[in-house]
């Protein structure tokens, strides 16, 4: 078995947190999944926006919170996926979500938990502690 690398970060503000996540992005392939854990109001979503902002320019990321899949066309294309929502496997079959994983595309997964099977195994799992106004604790895990 291969080992996991694991990389951990601390960001005192939201201004550092969103360097974290644009550094981290900037090692994004097409074709690589990022799944973002940690509680609602965690970072999630800031970590994506930050992210998209690296890779292709402009203010582009609103919560998709409930539309489950914003599509950011560029080189490469961005699908950014919250599944907050999503309550089951038929859920996830009526809205095709599978589509967004394709090799031409980065793909961030909020809540992946509620959808384990979606995933493949080559996620990269971004983990995020902390709430409020406290630092971020971000765990970076790459299989
Ligand atoms: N150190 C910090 N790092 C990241 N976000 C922070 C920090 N301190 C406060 N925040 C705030 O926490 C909120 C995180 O919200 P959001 O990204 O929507 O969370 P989630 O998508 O996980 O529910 C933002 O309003 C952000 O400004
Ligand atoms: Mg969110």
């Amino acid at each position: 078995m291969l080992a996991m690398r694991v990389t951990h970060a601390r960001a005192s503000d939201p201004a550092h947190f969103s360097r974290v996540a644009a550094e981290f992005a900037k090692t994004l392939r097409a074709g690589d999944v990022v799944a973002l854990s940690g509680p609602l109001g965690a970072g999630k979503t800031t970590f994506v926006a930050a992210a998209v902002h690296a890779l292709l320019g402009g203010d582009l990321v609103t919560s998709p919170t409930f539309t489950f899949w914003h599509r950011y066309e560029g080189a490469p294309m961005v699908n950014h996926l919250d599944l907050y929502r999503v309550e089951g496997p038929h859920d996830l079959a009526t809205l095709g979500l599978e589509d967004a994983f394709t090799d031409d595309a980065i793909v961030f997964v909020e809540w992946p938990e509620r959808a384990p099977d979606l995933l493949p195994a080559s996620t990269l799992r971004v983990t995020i502690q902390g709430a409020g106004d406290s630092p971020r604790e971000l765990e970076i895990a790459r299989p």
